[in-house]
């Protein structure tokens, strides 16, 4: 997050970060998939939650991995004193290779290029045991060896001087989504396969992977040895059809402070565009988050609403870089300073990042990830 962890006064607007529920989420995923042992993703600056605050309390929690997607990710974590195995979900650019060896972090592999680059930095560093994981491509055709090249790639690592071939993983498209089971389980035959086709070479990796948050807490024969879980460490289910399964708490909340209030009379119109134009004479605050703090700018549109005084109040009109506009009320008493909440619980009223997914027809990922690095993060819990 840079300088945005620091907590900071200079912004009427912040995120703040319950990692009491993080480490509740944590508990509740190991005990669920408990014989397997639990991989918490954090790329994406902890989906946009801060990386290393959020990785002290998953540990804390009792996950023994962590998972990112970049190498500079693990490097910051890696500064930050973080020592637990730390897992790359893709391969990296090969001139990332060295720093990944020298940080210790765990390669997904499936390419021979990346064997041979694996094998250069393990000879420069002095390594003879640089652990990797083999990735297949089992359906969705994004990251991953195809299963008929597998067996081969896994000799390569098997027979390395340098290398142990510690784990064997795959990555579901459509766990998430029950009414497509079939497509899972596939993908599973397909894993299973690629699995006793190295045990035929003698080579059997300790560690199997094939789950995300939707494969871990829907797919019971998905969890294997380890499973890798991201959206629903942060507090929200992958899919409303599961959302029953584990008691989830959201762990980001997003609130600001009413910059100024100005009365609007009826028939006018607000922010650009004038799309939105008051029913009546209205009390309209203005907030100071905007879309390039990841508030979108169609949310307005799609029928967006914060909460204000524990009530519901609509965005009116168009989101702005910096600023949104809402509509109070014509008998509000909402005042410069009050606190506006876009994303959490203000009294008996709650709007979530689903709540947003739904009217964007996007996923809560897209949101919580999309809070940008300009807002601040406070850290409770
Ligand atoms: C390879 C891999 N494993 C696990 C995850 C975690 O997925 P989720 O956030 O759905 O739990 C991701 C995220 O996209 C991923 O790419």
């Amino acid at each position: 997050m840079g300088a945005a962890v620091v907590e900071a006064r200079t912004r009427a607007a912040w995120a703040t970060v319950d990692l009491a529920a993080v480490r509740h989420n944590v508990s509740e995923l190991i005990d669920l998939v408990a014989p397997a042992a639990m991989c918490a993703s954090v790329k994406a600056d902890a989906y946009g939650h801060g990386a290393v605050p959020v990785a002290r309390a998953i540990l804390e929690a009792g996950a023994q991995w962590l998972a990112v997607s970049q190498v500079d990710e693990g490097v910051e974590l890696r500064e930050a004193g973080i020592t637990a195995p730390m897992l790359l979900l893709s391969e990296p650019p090969l001139a990332a290779v060295d720093e990944a060896v020298a940080r210790h972090l765990t390669l997904a592999v499936y390419t021979d290029a990346m064997v041979d680059a694996l094998e250069t930095a393990a000879v420069l560093h002095g390594r003879d045991a640089v652990p990797v994981h083999l990735k297949v491509d089992t359906g969705m055709h994004r990251a991953g060896a195809p299963p008929a090249d597998a067996p081969a790639l896994a000799r390569r690592m098997d027979g390395s001087r340098h290398l142990v071939l510690e784990g064997l993983m795959t990555h579901f498209a459509v766990a998430d989504d029950l009414d497509r089971e079939a497509d899972t389980k596939a993908q599973l035959e397909r894993f299973e396969m690629v699995r006793d086709a190295l045990a035929a070479d003698g080579i059997v990796p300790a560690v199997l992977h094939t789950a995300n948050s939707a494969g871990a807490i829907a797919h019971e024969a998905a969890r294997y040895d380890l499973v890798r879980c991201g959206i629903s460490v942060y507090g929200y289910s992958p899919g409303m059809a599961m959302a029953d399964r584990v008691d989830l708490r959201p762990a980001m909340s997003l609130t600001a402070e009413v910059a100024y209030v100005r009365d609007v009379e009826a028939g006018e119109g607000v922010s650009y565009g004038l799309r939105y134009t008051c029913p009546t004479r209205t009390r309209i605050a203005v907030v100071p988050l905007g879309y390039a703090d990841g508030v979108p700018r169609r949310l307005s549109a799609v029928g967006g609403e914060v909460l204000v005084g524990g009530r519901r109040c609509p965005i009116a009109g168009t989101v702005t870089m910096d600023m949104l506009m809402v509509d109070c009320g014509p008998d509000s008493s909402v005042a410069v300073g009050d606190e506006v909440v876009l994303l959490g619980r203000q009294g008996d009223e709650a709007i979530t990042a689903d709540e947003w997914a739904a009217r964007l027809d996007t996923i809560s990922y897209e949101i919580v990830c999309g809070i940008g690095p300009r807002v601040p993060r406070r850290y409770v819990g």
